[in-house]
């Protein structure tokens, strides 16, 4: 983080040119993360945290602390669950109630004459001393509250604490102000994904909302890990990572396209239903074809090849039958790296979860068996470096696996 006080005109125009990168964010997550770090460096803040609205609730959505989570570390806290009400009794809740901007220098002397008071349960429990605290309502310019934004021990340039500045106080609003506006995008493309996953979920029951949050978030954090292995640049991975969780929410939307004879037999398929069922790759890698977005050919290659294997026995490429009329798609019998990694690292976020979860044919595995088998397969199925990489970050999977449960 630079240490210097910048000049009101530098402030404005670093705003605007974060905004401008912010608008080439897809993801909700991607945009949070964004929106933190920049309002952080901005504020010299050590801590920060954004909650988003949910109905009658704050739900904490991101989280920042340098002093905490350190490396590989980080992740996990991400995908910690937890509501507040949204009422005068919490800060955050006291914030997105009121709209106001609320500036405590240190939040163990609050005189007691507030409605809101400081819980100490995250301090006792880590050790951390939260001290000055800026909190924020993310408000879009029609008024509408999107969330509250937390920054937490501003820090001086020797190190030291510091209370928030006037300058923070006036230009970190103003910076969330327009931040809104994206994340409230970033939500509504999130939904919209989930929209397009409930109609394929109408169709197919065992492909559920909680599975599909699941696979998206696994196939991120993978990618994450295997691409900080690679030696791959930080800014690069945030942007594809970003993309990666949504093509990974969508790799079986094709199955749309089958009929509902085949997807809601109850029992086994014949040989003839299971080939059938194997269409749900092209169908889906269909609804992406001739596209030019980079989002929408990522989409292509994870529902057309998520169902690879490494070593080249997976399907669509070894679909039995004429291909031709799909040739376009490139569908040719493809192993190891001509697999495009999204695909490698989706199928195994997939067979993943698959295992671990109960379906109606089958209970849970316990997770010794299931990573048991994903090691067995680690070479023949999957690609050894994604499951090097998924195997090294087995914290941030366990919280992901808690907090799209159902
Ligand atoms: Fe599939
Ligand atoms: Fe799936």
């Amino acid at each position: 983080m630079e240490c210097k006080d910048r000049q009101p005109f530098d402030i404005v125009r670093d705003i605007l040119k974060v905004i401008e990168e912010l608008n080439t964010l897809k993801d909700v997550d991607a945009i949070l993360d964004k929106v933190l770090a920049e309002a952080r460096d901005m504020t010299h803040a050590d801590a920060g945290s954004i909650y988003l609205i949910e109905g009658e609730n704050l739900s904490f959505s991101y989280v920042h602390n340098d002093t905490l989570f350190k490396g590989t570390e980080a992740s996990k806290h991400i995908y910690t669950d937890f509501i507040v009400p949204i009422n005068e009794k919490s800060i955050v809740g006291y914030v997105a109630m009121s709209g106001e901007t609320l500036a405590i220098p240190d939040v163990y002397e609050l005189v007691g004459d507030e409605p809101y008071s400081f819980n100490k349960k995250f301090d006792e429990e880590t050790g951390y001393r939260t001290r000055s605290m800026l909190t924020i309502a993310l408000k879009t310019f029609h008024g509408k509250i999107v969330g509250v934004m937390q920054l937490i021990n501003a820090t001086a340039c020797d190190g030291t604490a510091r209370p928030f500045t006037e300058y923070d106080i006036q230009y970190a609003p103003l910076f969330a102000n327009s931040a809104s506006v994206t994340i409230e995008r970033g939500i509504m493309t999130r939904e919209t994904m989930l929209r397009m996953m409930k109609m394929a979920e109408m169709r197919d029951p065992m492909e559920t909302g909680a599975h599909v949050q699941r696979v998206g978030a696994y196939s991120a954090e993978i990618y994450q890990q295997w691409a900080r292995n690679q030696g791959v640049d930080e800014l690069t991975i945030r942007r594809k990572k970003d993309m990666l969780r949504l093509a990974a929410m969508l790799h079986d939307v094709g199955k749309v396209g089958i009929s509902d004879a085949i997807l809601k037999k109850p029992g086994r398929f014949n040989e003839q239903e299971a080939a059938t069922m194997k269409w749900h790759s092209i169908y889906g890698a269909a609804l992406f074809a001739n596209t030019t977005s980079e989002l929408d050919r990522l989409c292509k290659d994870v529902t057309l090849f998520h169902h690879e294997r490494w070593d080249g026995k997976g399907y669509p490429g070894k679909l039995p039958g004429d291909l031709s009329q799909i040739r376009e798609l490139c569908v040719e019998c493809i192993s190891g790296e001509d697999i495009p990694v999204s695909a490698r690292i989706t199928s195994l976020a997939d067979v993943y979860d698959a295992l671990i979860s109960p379906r109606v044919y089958k209970s849970a595995w316990p997770e010794e068996q299931v990573l048991a088998e994903i090691i067995n397969n680690r070479g023949t199925q999957f690609d050894p470096e994604v499951v090097d990489a998924f195997l090294e970050i087995q914290d941030t999977i366990r919280a992901i696996r808690r907090k799209y449960h159902g």
